[in-house]
């Protein structure tokens, strides 16, 4: 009876450190999702249209390289592409830019939160707008719909999910749309 009751109290404790485990696991996750970036402005092309491109980098940074690509992309379609992190105090102003693009990764079904709120206090109207986010539940994409609601009407917006490691679909997307 009581080797019983020691194997089931072992289990309930590694029950519970898992429990705890995921918990920080998920807030760490979060805090990270929603941490404001600061990386130095990148600067790319020498184009006379001029592009804005504000992504947040992803937990373990996998969808970099992809901004990257699509940076230069960009600047193979014509642009002088202005790259940085998002957050709502950037001085950028999206009247100055003929595109804007968004991009942010999804954890727990958000995007990361200093995009919302550069989205949120830089309203714009009149622009070409792309918005990406990188996910793996590419069947459901609640956060594109959120995301796409803090762009003001008036703008042409188009929008796409995307795997963080998928570099191609994003830049036909950008062929496709930034021109
Ligand atoms: C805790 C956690 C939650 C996630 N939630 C979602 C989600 O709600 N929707 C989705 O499409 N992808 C989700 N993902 C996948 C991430 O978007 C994907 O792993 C991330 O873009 C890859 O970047 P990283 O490996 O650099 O963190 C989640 C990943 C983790 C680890």
């Amino acid at each position: 009876m009581e080797l019983l009751l020691n194997i089931l109290f072992v289990i309930l404790s590694l029950l519970a450190a898992a429990a705890v485990g995921i918990m920080i696991f998920f807030k760490l996750t979060i805090s990270l999702r929603d941490s404001r970036r600061q990386w130095a402005e990148k600067q790319l092309g020498q184009g006379n249209r001029k592009a804005l491109l504000l992504y947040q980098p992803s937990n373990a940074k996998r969808n970099v390289p992809q901004a990257e690509a699509l940076a230069a992309r960009l600047a193979e379609m014509g642009y002088a592409v202005t790259v940085n992190c998002p957050s709502e105090d950037l001085p950028y102003s999206p009247g100055d830019y003929d595109l804007l693009v968004f991009g942010s990764p999804v954890y727990l079904g958000e995007v990361a939160r200093p995009l919302r709120r550069y989205l949120e206090t830089h309203p714009f109207t009149g622009k070409q707008v792309l918005l990406y986010v990188d996910g793996l539940d590419l069947e459901h994409a609640p956060e594109l719909e959120t995301l796409k609601g803090l762009v003001p009407a008036g703008n042409e917006l188009h929008a796409i999910k995307v795997p963080p490691r998928d570099q191609e679909k994003l830049l036909a997307f950008a062929s496709e749309h930034g021109g």
